[in-house]
């Protein structure tokens, strides 16, 4: 990475800036030992429905996404109470924020870095999150997929942060802790950083930066 090029740091939100399993560990007591399990099918369900939607040409929100994702896996691991559904929703509106987070987001503010969050939530989720999370206080510019409708890794969801920022994507780092949407915004242009929280294998050509969590970071893109 040019470091020297890097104006602006864009974090993809959930899975990265939020923990999308903190919905389940917070409301979710009641599903008892099936709790990991649906925590997981939850999550990747929610994103092979954002992947299968834009192939198809049919957008439906993130949020839609979301609750036919928890939808599918409750059903899946026997079914839950509609108190319990929707409690899990409530708390997946205002998820935890990994504790590296806002360490991060201070050292890189205090070096002149613009920040920003581009994800597939909708505008009043990532609204609702980042506020929630207490990360209100950055000013971080929010950018949702919802005006494109199309979801990541589709180019024109990434060739959004440099259209709004006003400036080349070869000036933009971009964070994810999901490997696909790193090797999406790489391929559009920007400088994409894997933030590789589980330690999973490499994939999608390896050429990317990796960082184990948010903590390294400022001096990655110094
Ligand atoms: C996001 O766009 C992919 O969930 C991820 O926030």
């Amino acid at each position: 990475m040019n470091d020297a090029r890097i104006e602006v740091c864009v974090f993809d939100a959930y899975g990265t800036l939020f923990d999308v399993h903190s919905a389940v560990r917070r409301a979710g007591s009641a599903l008892g030992s099936r709790a990991g399990a649906i925590s997981a099918l939850w999550r990747s369900k929610q994103l092979e429905y954002t992947w299968v939607r834009s192939l198809m040409h049919r957008y439906a929100d993130f949020w839609s996404c979301t609750e036919e994702a928890l939808d599918h896996a409750l059903t899946v691991y026997g079914g839950a109470d509609p108190t319990i559904r929707n409690a899990l929703l409530n708390a997946y509106r205002t998820l935890d924020a990994y504790a590296d987070v806002r360490p991060a987001l201070e050292r890189l503010r205090d070096r002149g870095k613009r920040l920003a969050v581009l994800s597939n939530g909708t505008p009043e989720m990532l609204k609702q999150a980042v506020e929630a999370a207490g990360l209100a206080d950055f000013g971080m510019l929010l950018l949702s997929v919802d005006g494109l409708r199309v979801f990541k890794p589709d180019p024109r969801v990434y060739a959004l942060a440099g259209d709004a920022l006003g400036i080349s994507p070869q000036a933009i780092s971009f964070q994810s802790a999901n490997a696909w949407d790193v090797a999406g915004a790489t391929a559009a242009g920007l400088h994409g950083v894997w933030i590789n929280r589980i330690g999973a294998a490499p994939e999608y050509g390896g050429a990317t930066k990796m960082l184990p969590s948010l903590a390294g970071l400022p001096e990655l893109v110094r």
